[in-house]
């Protein structure tokens, strides 16, 4: 190996080990999104906004508040350290009323003079004051001595108190001279209308989620072969073209299985009746060996037959309704109790199921009765949550082997041949069976049982 191989991979396995952990990265912020559209969506909105108005936010209170309280406290600081001047230079103005008028007039101060141990302690600053800071900046700079200030006290006024040499200045400014105030109503204005855009949106969001929500609730219930009481396409366009595309297919497969019923019932019939035109010139030539076997297998397709024609008509048109699925398995088990079977029967949960019932009570009947054929004992347990029906029908017979449980659920298919020539059915009831759950968007699966024979499990969504 030469120096190069072990570079490239040394690169490789390092690109392997960025992409993994990009992808671990990703995973974990994929598991903190939220998942919903709505959620998703207005997540969309929501985040540029705030980053936007942050950013504007800051630049303005950087820049602009920033600079505009600090000229305009700076102004009236020079103010103050132009009458302190003032006061130094001309000790002959007795009271200072020539001061207190010029300061009131042209500069709209007013000034006090007080003794000079009228300095109060250094008072709690409060925690966000531009105002407090700037001042205090530019008196430390432009004035240099001990000074005291009050932004807080009186709303509208600003108390500045300076340490002069025999005396203490008390001045009170506006405070608007020295603080753009109104700037706090920008930001007022710009939180304000961004909530008023969120309500908009959020308004106007669940008004076009609310056709997915209800295409997709269609959907649900086409699957689980239930009617989809008048759903009429809405939204956006792209949501009503899926709509459209939906109700298209589901008309298709609607109509496919129309027709697929209709001809399997066309054939059985014709055949049905060209069977009883055999039987009766069978019946004409009389008795006899051969003749007994011809019967019999006459006899056996017609009941073949007339399994098909049933299995071809299939549920068509009954509607799904709720069913009390606990009172329905009882009935099962008390059949099969008739019939010579020690039957058990458990149910959990909420025992109301929509199901179309005759063709439920079908699917379930069958797998009693294989159930029944095959063993002595039979175990039916029903088990409802949130999201499934679950009913296993358990018994101690023979079972059927690993390699066989997908093939016998083809029509006319059967295991019995070998076990019992005599009574066995046309080999439909696990094909039936299985076309009625997967119509209600479920389906059937084979296992073995604890109880030694065949597990059969329905699972259908509720
Ligand atoms: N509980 C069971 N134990 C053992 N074998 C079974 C059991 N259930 C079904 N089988 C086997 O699966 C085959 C297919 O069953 P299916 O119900 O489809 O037909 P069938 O019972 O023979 O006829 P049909 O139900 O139409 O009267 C059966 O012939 C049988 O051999
Ligand atoms: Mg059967």
């Amino acid at each position: 190996m030469t120096t190069l191989d072990t570079g490239f991979t040394l690169i490789r396995t390092a690109t392997r080990r960025v992409a993994s952990f990009h992808d671990y990265i990703w995973r974990r912020f994929n598991d903190f999104m939220p998942k919903g559209l709505y959620a998703r969506a207005l997540l969309i909105m929501i985040v540029p906004m705030v980053v936007l108005q942050s950013v504007v936010a800051f630049v303005f209170m950087e820049r602009h508040w920033n600079t505009v309280t600090q000229r305009l406290s700076a102004a009236v600081v020079q103010d103050i350290a132009a009458l302190i001047d003032v006061y130094k230079g001309y000790p002959q103005d007795k009271d200072r009323a020539q001061l207190r008028r010029i300061a009131q007039q042209r500069m709209g101060l007013v000034v006090d003079f007080l003794g000079p141990g009228d300095m109060p302690p250094p008072g709690p600053k409060p925690f966000f004051s531009l105002l407090d800071q700037s001042i205090s900046k530019q008196i430390s700079r432009q004035i240099a001595r001990p000074f005291w200030i009050d932004t807080v006290g009186r709303s509208n006024l600003v108390e500045i108190r300076i340490q002069l040499d025999d005396a203490v200045m008390r001045v009170f400014a506006q405070r608007s001279a020295a603080y753009a105030s109104n700037s706090e109503i920008f930001l007022f204005w710009m939180v304000g209308t961004s909530s008023i855009l969120l309500i908009v949106a959020v308004l106007f969001l669940r008004n076009q989620i609310r056709p997915i929500l209800r295409l997709a609730d269609a959907a649900e219930s086409f699957g689980k072969g239930r009617e989809v009481p008048n759903f009429r396409p809405r939204g956006a366009r792209e949501v009503r073209r899926a709509a459209h595309a939906f109700i298209e297919m589901k008309s298709r497969v609607e109509r496919s299985i129309e027709q697929r019923t209709a001809m399997l019932a066309g054939v059985s019939h014709d055949l049905r009746t060209i069977l009883t035109r055999f039987k009766l010139e069978l019946a004409l030539i009389g008795d006899g060996p051969d003749v007994d076997g011809m019967r019999k297998d006459v006899d056996e397709m017609a009941a073949m037959l007339e399994a098909y024609l049933a299995f071809a008509r299939g549920d068509s048109g009954e509607q799904a309704q709720p069913v009390d699925m606990a009172a329905a398995l009882e009935e099962l088990r008390s059949d099969a109790e008739r019939n010579g079977h020690s039957a058990t029967v458990v149910f959990h949960g909420q025992p109301v199921v929509t199901v179309k019932p005759a063709s439920f009570k079908r699917c379930l009947a069958n797998l009693v009765s294989n159930a029944a054929r095959h063993a002595d004992s039979i175990a039916i347990t029903g088990h409802r949550d949130h999201r499934y029906l679950t009913v296993t029908v358990d018994d101690d017979g023979p079972g059927i082997p690993q390699d066989m449980r997908e093939e016998v659920f083809k029509p006319f298919l059967r295991l019995d041949d070998a076990r019992n020539q005599d009574e066995g059915g046309t080999g439909l009831g696990l094909a039936i069976a299985r076309d009625i759950a997967r119509s209600h968007g479920g389906d059937i699966t084979l296992g073995d049982s604890p109880m030694g024979g065949l597990r059969a499990t329905v699972r259908v969504p509720v």
